[in-house]
């Protein structure tokens, strides 16, 4: 049996899993804390060495300004700046150290067990992250020195855990709704004799736990500090600001237990106590959850299978313990099974990893807990830009549905447009739409690759390009020149 890691890098927490050797079933390591899940938190002490995981966290609150927290939801974000002494933060960097602390800490698990250090990895991906992201994902790992042999979708993840766990998803249609530290994803699933096949997938990777506290924040400086015009943006890296969000993050999980929680904070050397009502957190938060909502209408609207009904919902990730969140699922899918605690949704997506990462390592051995993925999907289409036949319209040529399976390929023929073009330049747009056209502006530019054939050719020539998505969900140019 080849050994792969499954790993879940996660917005406020990561986690690495493994599958055993005799039982085949998936089970985490834990780290020098002993402790399954891993803070996704770096802290750089006054001669700016970066402390990674738990010690980061308990550093973070005295000094806030020298610690970088929730950086995957910046993970492409191309104005994102930051310095701290003389270490210039990149997402990638921070990825890096992450993944490293978390292998570091497993290895030295393993050490006493005799087995060599880790290598290879798949680590898993909010489905909704898109092409750069997932490259970038990527690079982390291979930074972190890791040899990263895929990429899964989170969602996906958990229902291989989930499915692994008994025979009761079997022939069903279910929904996992994934609302983690920084990242929503929804996506529509069926199990057929345990083989997984995602019918769609939605979400924002700009959606998560932390809008929740900042929204408890932004509250506790307008009404309980009679602060005007300061909101957690302005002061999320200052120490007082520091302490608010920790603060509202206890509040906010005492209020997913009871329906009032007291509110303690310093701020500007006066310390406040306010008691929260669930009821007034769940009317600042509701625009959030409805945002959830609408994804998962988008993902039903979308879905091969849009008229199927949804058997069963599982949730993972830990704002779903928010109570909000079952209530208003209920309200939205009356008569449906919901499930939370029974599957581990802090554990499952990193313990579906490693399943996938057995399955990948060792295609002729008998799937790891007996399931695997059939089909799953990415979030975004790509296309080529080209102008509309006979007018000067830039648009873009869908050549890759988000509907098309994740492994798939598609072609498209230019010409070339002088005589003696020896290469030519190919753009590749990714979009939400799952249109076959559409205007150059509702895409994002992920990749322009110069195709060179080396000798020249006339106008009119064909060129054929193909652009591959692999089962990462990264895509790989071609071209080639009559
Ligand atoms: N009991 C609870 N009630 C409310 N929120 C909770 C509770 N427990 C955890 N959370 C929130 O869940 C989030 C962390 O969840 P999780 O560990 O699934 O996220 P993640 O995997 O790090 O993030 P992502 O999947 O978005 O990258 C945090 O925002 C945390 O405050
Ligand atoms: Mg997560």
């Amino acid at each position: 049996m080849t050994e792969i890691y499954g790993i879940d890098l996660g917005t406020t927490y990561s986690c690495i899993a493994e599958i055993n050797s005799i039982t085949k079933l998936p089970s985490v390591i834990k780290n020098q804390d002993d402790l399954a899940t891993t803070p996704s938190i770096v802290f750089f002490d006054e001669n700016d060495a970066p402390l990674v995981g738990g010690e980061a966290k308990r550093y973070m609150a005295s000094d806030p300004s020298r610690a970088v927290a929730f950086i995957k939801r910046e993970m492409s974000n191309p104005t994102f700046r930051m310095e701290i002494g003389c270490n210039e933060i990149t997402p990638v960097k921070i990825s890096a150290m992450i993944l490293k602390k978390l292998v570091d800490d497993a290895n030295i698990n393993r050490k006493f067990r005799g087995k060599p250090p880790i290598k290879d990895v798949v680590i898993t991906v909010p489905a909704y992250f898109g092409n750069n992201e997932r490259e970038l994902t990527r690079q982390a790992g291979i930074i972190a020195g890791l040899n990263v042999l895929g990429l899964l979708n989170e969602p996906t993840a958990a229902a291989l855990y989930y499915g692994s766990r008994g025979n009761v998803f079997n022939e069903k249609t279910f929904m996992v709704y994934d609302l983690g530290g920084g990242t929503f994803d929804v996506s529509i699933m069926r199990m057929h004799n345990n083989v997984l096949e995602t019918l769609s997938t939605d979400g924002d990777h700009h959606l998560g736990g932390v809008d929740w506290d900042a929204a408890i924040v932004d509250y506790a400086l307008k009404v309980v500090c009679g602060e005007s015009g300061v909101t957690y943006e302005d002061i999320k890296h200052t120490r007082d600001g520091g302490d608010m969000i920790m603060n509202a993050e206890k509040c906010k999980k005492m209020l997913s237990e009871s329906d009032r929680a007291p509110l303690r904070f310093r701020y500007k050397g006066r310390m406040y106590m306010h008691e929260m009502r669930r009821s007034t957190f769940e009317n600042l938060t509701a625009g959030l959850l409805k945002k959830t909502i609408d994804s998962i209408r988008n993902a039903i609207k979308i879905s091969k299978d849009p008229n199927a009904k949804i058997d069963m919902i599982f949730l993972v990730g830990g704002s779903s313990y928010m109570p909000m969140v079952k209530e208003r699922l209920y309200m939205e899918f009356p008569r449906v099974s919901i499930f939370l605690e029974q599957f581990e949704p802090d554990l499952a997506v990193a313990k579906g990893a490693a399943i996938q990462a057995f399955n990948i390592a060792n295609p002729q051995s008998a799937p790891a807990a007996g399931v695997k993925i059939g089909t799953d999907l990415s979030s975004r289409s790509y296309g080529a830009g080209c102008m509309r036949t006979g007018t000067d319209e830039h648009i873009i040529d869908n050549l890759i549905l988000r509907t098309d399976p994740m492994v798939y390929e598609g072609t498209c023929r230019h010409y070339t447009r002088n005589d003696n073009q020896t290469s030519t330049s190919v753009s590749i747009y990714e979009n939400k739409t799952v249109e076959k056209e559409l205007s150059v502006n509702d895409g994002v530019l992920v990749q322009r690759q110069r195709i060179e054939w080396g000798y020249p050719v006339p106008k009119g020539t064909p060129v054929d390009y193909t652009i591959r998505r692999g089962l990462d969900g990264i895509i790989h140019i071609e071209a080639m020149c009559e």
